[in-house]
């Protein structure tokens, strides 16, 4: 019913020339993905080279944030239709790093997804709580909080073109993922929420990806809940033989359990 899907993240690793070889052995390794979607977020200097790598494999592009404009005086900063015509489908928009780091709210984040659905791209909103908040029992407060900013005057139609990704901070490049039942309880909550913002027939279509230490050895049992549908991997995707591993998992499960 919902395809998995499989997306690297990339962050800030990659020369060209390490980006190359990691398209190439990615590209190399999986030839004909079935029953899985798969896409790889390489830094922006790198997807230009990269999509010309990737160019006629099912293997997408995709970029990891972008200005809500589409032209004009924001140093530094890359556009969505500059991503768009290099041939990239997916926009990672509310990264827990870029949420910190760069300071970006809510309400920015939100101006990007339109952004990137007004671009015919695929946003991929992500959410997630910090180790505090779990410990204080916000977990469900954070994230709807960041659900609900995030897709703020969208109508159904452009929720249905969205993609959630939940990612616990505590879980990014730990080592320590969420159990599955942690990811499974935090997702059917989004899920409800979706169904609320959009309907109930929309929620069910909308992928749900879990991000926060996924490797080839736990994506099994975090792939076989019924409410993840995928993974966003980050340091795992930086390894072409550990990434498809991932994907193989996703690919097995996609094709076997959930359709
Ligand atoms: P790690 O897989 O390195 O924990 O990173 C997850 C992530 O942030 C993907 O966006």
């Amino acid at each position: 019913m919902r395809a998995p899907l499989v997306i690297g993240n990339w962050k800030m690793h990659g020369t060209l020339v390490e980006a190359r070889a990691l398209a190439a052995g990615i590209r190399d390794g999986l030839k004909r993905p079935r029953g899985v979607q798969v896409a790889v977020c390489p830094p922006f200097t790198a997807l230009a080279a990269v999509s010309e790598i990737l160019a006629g494999t099912p293997i997408q592009l995709g970029a990891q944030t972008c200005h809500h404009d589409a032209a004009g005086a924001h140093t530094g900063e890359i556009s969505p239709p500059m991503l768009a015509e290099l041939g990239c489908r997916w926009v990672l928009v509310g990264h827990s790093e870029r949420r910190k780091e760069i300071g970006e709210s809510d309400e920015l984040i939100n101006r990007k997804l339109r952004a990137v659905l007004a671009n015919g791209m695929t946003p991929v909103l992500c959410v997630g709580e910090t180790s505090d908040e779990r410990r204080q029992g916000l977990t469900f407060t954070t994230v709807e909080g960041q659900l609900r900013a995030g897709l703020a005057g969208l109508g159904a139609d452009e929720i249905a073109k969205t993609i959630l990704a939940y990612e616990p901070v505590w879980a990014i490049g730990t080592g320590v993922n969420a159990t599955p039942a942690q990811a499974a309880e935090v997702q059917a909550y989004l899920r409800g929420l979706l169904s609320e913002l959009s309907s109930k027939e929309i929620a069910q279509t909308v992928r749900i990806l879990y991000g926060g230490s996924v490797k080839a050895e736990n994506a099994d049992a975090l792939l076989a809940e019924p409410e993840v549908d995928g993974a966003l991997v980050g340091g795992a995707s930086l390894n072409a033989q550990g990434f498809i591993g991932i994907v193989r998992k996703a690919a097995r499960i996609g094709t076997a359990t959930k359709e």
